[in-house]
């Protein structure tokens, strides 16, 4: 399968998956043949690439088949990763099976051996004093207050009189700010067929939530992002997050579910109180994350942190009086029927869980995350539909990884 701009889309070719609007509304179906019509259509919703079957001659790298040998080792590799799964559910079963093919397909023969992020580093010796113990025990953290753009952000959203200009004029006094979020915005990834050249019109295209939405998120992320490199790698992390984000707005569009903004920035937030625990210990971090015996690093922060990145992230959310719809999609991304909205809670579970088996980035957690069957049932997808979403994400991912910095 391969997504190509729909310039290049000619009448006769054949859709290899779905295609959509903005919204996830179905505009053609897999399997359909395209036509004039259909591509007048597709261009008057803002679709801005589709994804076609291809002749075998020009058979892009993801259609080639794989060497079942190498499928075969990246399976075994990848399976003890999944040893807080069960592989018998279907979705676990879908997402392992499109683990093994991406990793299958990007991995040289020599290199199959290499599922680094599920290996640990060597664990340095533990500093942590009684003192300083009771304090993580006890959550004693001084957060950073409110940068004020967020302030003035979350402000005007709360003023029912405020109005597209007000959130245009506050993003705009950030010169570099404006600049990244109109390439997201004009980005395949947002599908908008004309050029978006201000932060008014982008409000005014886009939505004054979603867009104070990724300017909040992006600002957050800037907060944060200098952790010392021997404690974690921040392009990695970023990738998992840009991941996460990438393919919670494709879940959600896809399962037809309602209001999907905010979801690319939930996704890309998911893991931000793992950020704050990176940058406010890095002498207990790094041993935690070398931490050896069974569960999962999620486990591992309550045994030596005595709390988990999710209470980190709400302790935040809530002094920076983030939305609710947004902070608890973040705070309950490991337990999503906890959420006061579990389908968009799920969504960025999904999204987590996807992110690590590809091996897309890395979060420093070395167990694929539990996938909560409830949680799957509430968001009525086949597991079908990730052999479509899979590569769409991908596709959007390689852009943003572009243009994020690091
Ligand atoms: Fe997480
Ligand atoms: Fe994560």
């Amino acid at each position: 399968m391969a997504f190509i701009p729909i310039s290049q889309v000619k009448p006769g070719m054949i859709l290899s998956a779905d295609a959509a609007d903005v919204n996830g509304r179905l505009l053609l179906a897999k399997g359909q043949t395209i036509d004039a019509n259909h591509l007048m259509v597709f261009k008057m919703w803002g679709v801005s690439d589709v994804a076609v079957e291809q002749a075998d001659t020009d058979m892009p790298d993801a259609d080639k088949p794989l060497d079942p040998a190498i499928m075969r080792r990246v399976a075994e590799q990848l399976r003890p990763a999944f040893a807080n799964n069960d592989l018998s559910h279907p979705a676990v079963a879908e997402i392992f099976r499109q683990a093994v093919l991406h990793r299958a397909r990007l991995a040289p023969p020599a290199r199959v051996g290499a599922v680094t992020e599920f290996s640990r580093p060597p664990s340095p010796p533990s500093s942590d004093g009684a003192a300083r113990r009771r304090n993580l025990q006890s959550r004693d953290i001084q957060l950073p207050e409110i940068p004020s753009m967020i302030f003035k952000i979350n402000d005007i959203i709360a003023d029912p009189f405020s109005s597209a200009d007000d959130i245009a004029q506050v993003i705009s006094n950030s010169p570099g700010l404006s600049a990244l979020l109109l390439r997201i915005v004009n980005s395949a990834f947002y599908g908008f067929p004309s050029r978006i050249d201000s932060i008014t019109r982008a409000v005014t295209i886009i939505g004054s939530r979603e867009v104070s939405a990724l300017a909040v998120g992006v600002i957050t992320m800037e907060v944060f992002k200098d952790i010392p490199k021997n404690v974690f790698d921040m392009r990695a992390f970023i990738h998992h997050s840009l991941a996460c984000g990438v393919l919670a707005r494709i879940l959600a569009a896809s399962g037809n579910i309602r209001n999907t903004e905010q979801m690319f920035v939930s996704g890309l937030l998911h893991d931000i109180g793992r950020m704050v625990i990176f940058h406010y210990f890095p002498d207990q971090a790094p041993a935690m994350l070398a931490m050896t015996g069974t569960g999962s690093l999620y486990e591992q922060e309550k045994q030596v942190l005595g709390f988990r990145h999710t209470e980190i992230a709400a302790d935040l959310f809530e002094k920076w009086k983030f939305p609710v719809t947004l902070s608890q999609n973040i705070v309950f991304h490991h337990r999503p029927m906890a959420a006061q909205d579990p389908v968009k809670a799920a969504v960025v579970h999904l999204a987590d869980i996807l992110a690590h088996g590809l091996g897309e980035g890395k979060s420093g957690e070395w167990r694929i995350p539990t996938l909560d069957a409830t949680a799957w049932e509430k968001l009525r997808l086949s597991p079908h539909i990730l052999s479509g979403v899979i590569p769409q994400a991908l596709h959007h991912l390689g852009f943003l990884m572009t243009v994020f910095p690091a």
